[in-house]
């Protein structure tokens, strides 16, 4: 068996994957996410940056960090979301992430990991970062305005937020094709409404999302979509840079 294929054999013991993450020998992890990398705007140098990687899941955002040469990646999860589907016992916590990490040879001091909720983030405990990743994770939060001020009292320069957004799929509107495109709004999900996931809570618009990081304390924002007529509900997808310009 070559080396390849040993490493294959070790990622299909685990029974799910959500990230697509590229190991040694040509091995990719069977996730779909992200959809598409580049779409993120990430700058291709993070070197020397000190990091922190918000709801990391197996840790696409962590291992590509640190290929773009940051000095260190913290990466924190709760676990909390199961896709609406997913089986609990299917997710294996920080299983994936170890196995990525031994398997790209990063020492656990580059990239430390903390079971904790974005909430529980303070610079007195975790000290300050350079970059704040915060991707995937706004919509599945009761209190997102509050995980924006913690994630700014954490970060001393850049904020790379992505998330679902209400410009072009509303459910209580018709679905796709009837979003709100402009309005500075949110719509709440108490229920499975978004995506038939519990944890889906909140979903704003992109010119919302944008407010909500400039509210935060980030001063310059710049906002885009992943795609400008999208076809499917995952391709409703928003991003937004926040930049600290002023100390
Ligand atoms: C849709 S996944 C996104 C994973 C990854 N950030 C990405 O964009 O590819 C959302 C992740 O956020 C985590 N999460 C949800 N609520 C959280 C919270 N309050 N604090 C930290 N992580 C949270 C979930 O467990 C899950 O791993």
């Amino acid at each position: 068996m070559t080396d390849g294929e040993a490493l294959l054999r070790e990622v299909e013991k685990f029974p799910f994957w959500y990230h697509k993450i590229e190991l040694p020998h040509g091995v990719v992890t069977p996730g779909w996410a992200p959809l598409d990398p580049s779409a993120y705007g990430i700058p291709p140098s993070l070197a020397g940056r000190r990091v922190l990687d918000v709801g990391a899941w197996d840790g696409y955002w962590t291992f590509e960090s640190l290929k773009r040469g940051a000095a260190q990646v913290v990466a924190i999860d709760d676990f909390s979301d199961y896709l609406g589907s997913l089986d609990i016992s299917d997710r294996k916590a920080w299983k994936t992430f170890d196995f990525c990490r031994d398997a790209l040879g990063y020492p656990i001091s580059s990239c430390p990991r903390i079971d904790m909720s974005v909430y529980n983030l303070s610079p007195e405990k975790h000290g300050i970062f350079d970059t704040v990743f915060f991707f995937g994770t706004l919509y599945h939060l009761r209190y997102p305005l509050l995980a924006l001020d913690k994630l700014s009292s954490v970060c001393s320069d850049e904020i790379y937020v992505e998330s679902a957004i209400l410009d072009d799929y509303s459910p209580y509107r018709g679905g796709l094709c009837h979003g709100l495109e402009n309005n500075v709004v949110m719509e709440f999900y108490p229920e499975n409404q978004y995506g038939n996931n519990n944890s889906n809570w909140w979903v704003p618009t992109l010119a919302c999302m944008m407010e909500m990081v400039r509210a935060a304390g980030f001063d310059e924002v710049t906002g885009w979509k992943l795609s400008e007529s999208p076809s499917q509900l995952s391709m409703c997808r928003g991003f937004v840079k926040g930049k600290k310009t002023k100390n």
